[in-house]
This record gives C-alpha cells, sequence and structure tokens, in this order.
C-alpha cells in the first residue's frame, strides 16, 4: 500500500499517576482506512488527541510524513478531527456551519474569496448529500443530517487526514449502516486519509483497510479485518471480534492440538510439544454430526432463531460453546460435533487466558438485548401515532 503518513513512537500518557496509554506504536499510511477499536475508557480518544495535537504524550514522539510534530498547534496540522460529541454551531445555519473553517482560513490571510467559499461550500453539502439544506437551522435537521453537517464541515478545508471519534454513535441502527456507506464513499472521493474510532466490531470490520484493537492502554493487534477475525492474536481479540468459542488446548505436534482429551487437526505450529494454549472456535464453523460420529459428544441447552440460522448453545463437559447452524436441534438433544482443521486456531496463552470464551450466560445477555429493541420500536410507534 502507499507510503507511512502519520506514525506515534512509543508514546505514553499518565493521568493523575495512572497510566492511560502504554507505549503505542502505530504507522497510518497514506488515503488509509484506519480504524481504533476497543471498549469504553482503552484509550481510542486520547489517542486521536494526541494525532490531533490536542494532547501532547508524556514521551514518545508523533511524526508527519516523516517530520516530528509533536510541538505543532492543532490548526498547523493538515488534520481536522469530528469530535466524539460534534458540536455545531446551533446559531449558525447549514451554510455558515461548513463554511465556518473557511472563514477563519481567510481572516488568517489565505486568500479564499467569497465566491470560492459558496462554491466549496456547495461542493461539500453535495458530497453529503445535503443540496437545498443551506439555509436550515441546523437545530431543524435530524440526527442523520446533523452528522452529515459536522462531515461536510470538517472536510471543506481538504485537510490530508480525517480523525472521527465515534461519528455515528448517535445514529439508530439503519442510520448508521447507510452513514457507514456513505462515508466509505466520501473518502474514496476525497481520497483522504481516515483514522476512526469506535467500540462496535462490525462497524471496524465492515469499513477499515485496518484495524487497530486496544485494551487497557495497549495495542493488543494491528491487521486487516480479515487477520484480526480469523488470527485473532489473544483471547481478549478473539471475544472482542465477533463470537469465539475458545477453550484450553494442548498442541500433541505441529498440526495437532488436544481439546477436551480428543485430538484435532488444524493449521498452527510452532509452539512447544504439550504446550498449553487458547484455542479458538468460531460458532460457523462448527460442523454438526449425529451423536455417535462426532469427536465430541454435547447436549443442547439453548436454542435462538435467528433468521438465517439458530444459534444453538451446547453443553460439552460442563463448557457451553456457540454454535451456529440451519439445522434445528431442540434442547436436549444430543449432538456431536466436528470441526475441519482451518476451523480451529491456536493462541499462546496469555493474560487474558481463561477470561472468555464459555457461553455459560449467553442466552440471558440476548434476552436483555433483544428486550431493549422491542421496547424502543414499540415508542417509535408509539409516537408516530401521537404525531399523526
Ligand atoms: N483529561 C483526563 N484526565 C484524567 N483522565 C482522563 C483524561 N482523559 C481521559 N482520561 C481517562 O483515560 C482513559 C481513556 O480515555 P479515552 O477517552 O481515551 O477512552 P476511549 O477509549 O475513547 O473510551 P470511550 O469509548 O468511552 O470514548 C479513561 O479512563 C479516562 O477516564
Ligand atoms: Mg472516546
Amino acid at each position: 500500500m502507499a507510503k507511512e503518513l502519520i506514525r506515534l513512537s512509543g508514546c505514553n500518557v499518565a493521568f493523575d499517576g495512572d497510566i492511560i496509554l502504554d507505549n503505542i506504536n502505530l504507522c497510518v499510511k497514506d488515503k488509509e482506512f484506519l480504524t481504533l477499536l476497543g471498549p469504553s475508557g482503552c484509550g481510542k480518544t486520547t489517542t486521536l488527541r494526541i494525532i490531533g495535537g490536542f494532547l501532547k504524550p508524556d514521551s514518545g514522539d508523533v511524526y508527519f510524513d516523516k517530520v516530528r510534530i509533536n510541538d505543532v498547534p492543532p490548526h498547523k496540522r493538515l488534520v481536522n478531527t469530528i469530535f466524539q460529541k460534534y458540536a455545531l454551531f446551533t446559531h449558525l445555519n447549514v451554510f455558515e456551519n461548513v463554511a465556518f473553517g473557511l472563514r477563519l482560513a481567510r481572516t488568517q490571510n489565505k486568500k479564499i474569496d467569497k465566491h470560492e467559499i459558496s462554491r466549496r461550500v456547495f461542493e461539500m453539502l453535495d458530497l453529503v448529500s445535503l443540496k437545498g439544506f443551506e439555509k436550515r437551522d441546523v437545530a431543524s435537521l435530524s440526527g442523520g443530517q446533523q452528522q452529515r453537517v459536522a462531515i461536510a464541515r470538517a472536510l471543506v478545508n481538504k485537510p490530508k487526514v480525517l480523525l472521527l471519534d465515534e461519528p455515528l454513535g448517535a445514529l439508530d441502527m439503519r442510520l448508521r449502516k447507510d452513514m457507514q456507506n456513505e462515508l466509505k464513499q466520501i473518502r474514496q472521493a476525497m481520497g483522504i486519509t481516515f483514522i476512526y474510532v469506535t467500540h462496535d466490531q462490525e462497524e471496524a470490520l465492515a469499513m477499515s483497510d485496518s484495524v487497530v484493537v486496544m485494551e487497557g492502554g495497549v495495542i493488543q493487534q494491528v491487521g486487516t479485518p480479515e487477520d484480526i477475525y480469523n488470527e485473532p492474536s489473544n483471547a481478549f481479540v478473539a471475544d472482542f471480534i465477533g463470537e469465539s468459542n475458545i477453550v484450553d488446548g494442548i498442541m500433541r505436534s505441529d498440526g495437532v492440538v488436544e481439546i477436551f482429551g480428543r485430538k484435532f487437526k488444524c493449521l498452527d505450529g510452532g509452539f512447544d510439544p504439550l504446550e498449553p494454549v487458547d484455542v479458538v472456535i468460531r460458532p460457523e464453523d462448527i460442523d454438526i454430526v449425529s451423536s455417535g460420529k462426532g469427536k465430541l459428544t454435547g447436549t443442547v441447552t439453548g436454542v435462538t432463531f435467528r433468521g438465517v440460522m439458530y444459534d444453538i448453545i451446547v453443553d460439552f463437559h460442563g463448557f457451553k460453546w456457540l454454535i451456529q447452524t440451519t439445522d434445528l436441534c431442540p434442547v436436549g438433544t444430543e449432538i456431536g460435533i466436528q470441526i475441519d482443521p482451518d476451523g480451529i486456531h491456536i493462541m499462546k496463552k496469555s493474560r487474558f487466558s481463561g477470561m472468555y470464551g464459555d457461553y455459560s450466560s449467553y442466552s440471558a445477555e440476548y434476552d436483555d438485548i433483544g428486550d431493549a429493541e422491542l421496547e424502543h420500536e414499540t415508542d417509535d410507534k408509539d409516537s408516530i401515532t401521537r404525531n399523526a
């Protein structure tokens, strides 16, 4: 891919004695869509603030185009930010919100005349599908439309890099999906670098060239969405990205791992003989066979219909696995399972071992989520009826 554009080298940040970023090393390439992904409080916004110039690292360096920029203030960096709470100017209309950055540039003696401002604002409103909205009061816009104004405002100065901190966080699921596609198209049309922050793993996989998975101020893994999903580096990443059964295993030899006393073929090697490992098996990679024919035999304890398939919970020796299948297996059925070698991924033991990957509490969690969505939908219908 393209050349290096931004580099963080050994960046550390502490607040009140707490380590917030711990030796962050990161390279962002020109025109890349890079996503910082991780749970709340893991240091995503802090990393973005360092790149934007709003925060200096306690130690470590920041480079732009190979030039050290630790001391360059935000407005002199070729970077614009859409903050986690995108504050639009509510006293200005849509046109003036977008024009703001250009007018500021004008007062700083850059030569942008009125016609140029107008041309560029309309170009941006067109790009974000807000043609005809220029005179609207921003307070009268929907959440999605306000989001578009924030994007247009950040892009009007033609930054080389756009930092987006959870820009779709306030939108409902459907609008969020639409905006994900639009953001991808906007980035391609502008040909600029996006550094995007989210804690939504699906969003990260769907949008990014590269994903940086963070936890506790530490980068756990950097890779393409496929790398991160197929070859997670540890139990934290495997659990955070998609659904995973994570079980203890012992490497018998290269290409053979023992799980629950049974040997399974796999594609991984390079471990010590009899090394204890974490084994990841994705729910969609497990084949159900009759109980006599499986490598392992277990009992179905939960079934949830998901439309294209069923999520079933299966108890193997007290450890609950999630399996996704199109076959209906009612609760109480005894089933066998088989797993192809490429459905098994072996990871080194880490400080996350044993913390994730058992689905004992899975169905309860899902019921809660389901109920919340139902309530939300009912509210919407009520309000439509009330307004009608
Ligand atoms: N100025 C500050 N002073 C003290 N602590 C701070 C400050 N800024 C951030 N922190 C702490 O640093 C940690 C990381 O914060 P950060 O905002 O980077 O998290 P995040 O990954 O963006 O989380 P979220 O997904 O909730 O936005 C948090 O524990 C936060 O409370
Ligand atoms: Mg944040």
